[in-house]
């Protein structure tokens, strides 16, 4: 999960979201649409194997403590028949791993379509298989919007932060994505993203800007966060501000690849699973005792419960709505 934006790189997204976020929803929509029969926004991870070794991500730990794990599609389109009534505002195909990976992503998407799961079908990904057949599948499948988390406008850049050489052959295979889009007239949004990492220089952000204004749909431009702390880079915009609770647990649920359903997508330690597609439905993990009490302590001012909130940073980026959520006693 990103943090969106920093001051210097405002944007506009559109209407249900934080700026520059696709994960954080503005204050007004949480207000007016949260509901205890379902979470506004799911993630599902298709699998947690990936193909790049970014040094600020906790992909490999994530590997080591759960083994590699795909989603069965069976399994899949279960999730999505419970989902199909609520209509989520967005459904993020990916967690931890790289959802291209699995082969039966365009499957997962086409069924998600037809089910009319969510207003916005979205993944994230590396892209380095973005021009594959699973790649172009998943266009002509109709996703909506997908966001290629490359990174870097320079070949030593990426080489520093994914320890892998490519960049010129990912560019390509973007771009190539992106004709093939045009040509089967799809309209699925490609954005492209870079992170405002503290060791990334001032004019490789600018010319990321200028390789891909106009080619791709949206240049990102994010914060940096720690994943609570598990990965030593400097957090983006870390001023000390008053902490409060966390809306995504308000709103949001992330289910593995292997069916554990955590609170959210930077539950990388797992510390934060509240159930599992195996034994319960979506609706009994979100009015869970579990939940609930991970949702009362916040009200508390207990940071520490599940252990991944502790150092966490993205409660900032949705905002303040303590008082709204104290008085919502059916979330508690
Ligand atoms: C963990 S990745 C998984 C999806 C896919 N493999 C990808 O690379 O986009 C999900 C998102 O988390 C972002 N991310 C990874 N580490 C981050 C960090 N330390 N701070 C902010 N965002 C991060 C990635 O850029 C990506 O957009």
């Amino acid at each position: 999960m990103g943090r969106g934006p920093t001051k210097k790189y405002y944007q506009v997204m559109n209407q249900n979201y934080v700026e520059g976020t696709l994960t954080c929803l503005k204050p007004e929509i949480v207000k007016s649409k949260i509901t205890n029969e379902f979470p506004l926004v799911l993630n599902i991870e298709p699998t947690n194997a990936c193909n790049a070794k970014c040094y600020y991500c906790t992909h490999d730990k994530v590997v080591k403590n759960q083994g590699t794990n795909f989603l069965k599609i069976d399994d899949f389109k279960k999730i999505i028949d419970q989902v199909a009534s609520h209509k989520l505002i967005m459904l993020n195909l990916h967690k931890d791993g790289e959802p291209l990976l699995h082969k039966n992503l365009p499957e997962m998407v086409e069924y998600a379509k037809k089910k009319d799961a969510a207003q916005v079908i979205h993944f994230n990904t590396n892209g380095i298989l973005i021009n594959s057949n699973v790649g172009r599948a998943v266009i002509a499948a109709g996703i909506d919007d997908i966001t290629i988390s490359i990174d870097a406008a320079r070949e030593e850049t990426y080489y520093q932060f994914k320890k892998q050489k490519g960049l010129d052959k990912l560019e390509e295979n973007i771009k190539r994505a992106i004709d093939y889009r045009d040509k089967i007239s799809s309209k699925t949004m490609i954005r492209v993203k870079i992170m405002e990492f503290d060791d990334i220089k001032h004019d490789e952000i600018e010319l990321f800007h200028k390789k891909w204004n106009g080619v791709a749909d949206e240049v990102q431009v994010t914060g940096v966060h720690s994943w609570s702390g598990a990965v030593d880079v400097k957090v983006t915009d870390e001023e000390t501000k008053t902490r409060y609770p966390c809306v995504l647990l308000w709103y949001m649920l992330a289910v593995n690849s292997n069916g554990d359903v955590s609170v959210c997508n930077v539950d990388w330690d797992y510390s934060g699973v509240v159930g599992n597609i195996y034994r319960q439905s979506i609706n009994e993990i979100w009015n869970s005792k579990l939940l609930k009490n991970i949702r009362r302590a916040q009200l508390k001012e207990d940071w520490c419960n599940p252990s991944v909130c502790k150092q966490c940073v993205v409660w900032v980026s949705v905002g303040n709505l303590w008082e709204f959520l104290k008085e919502k006693r059916e979330f508690i």
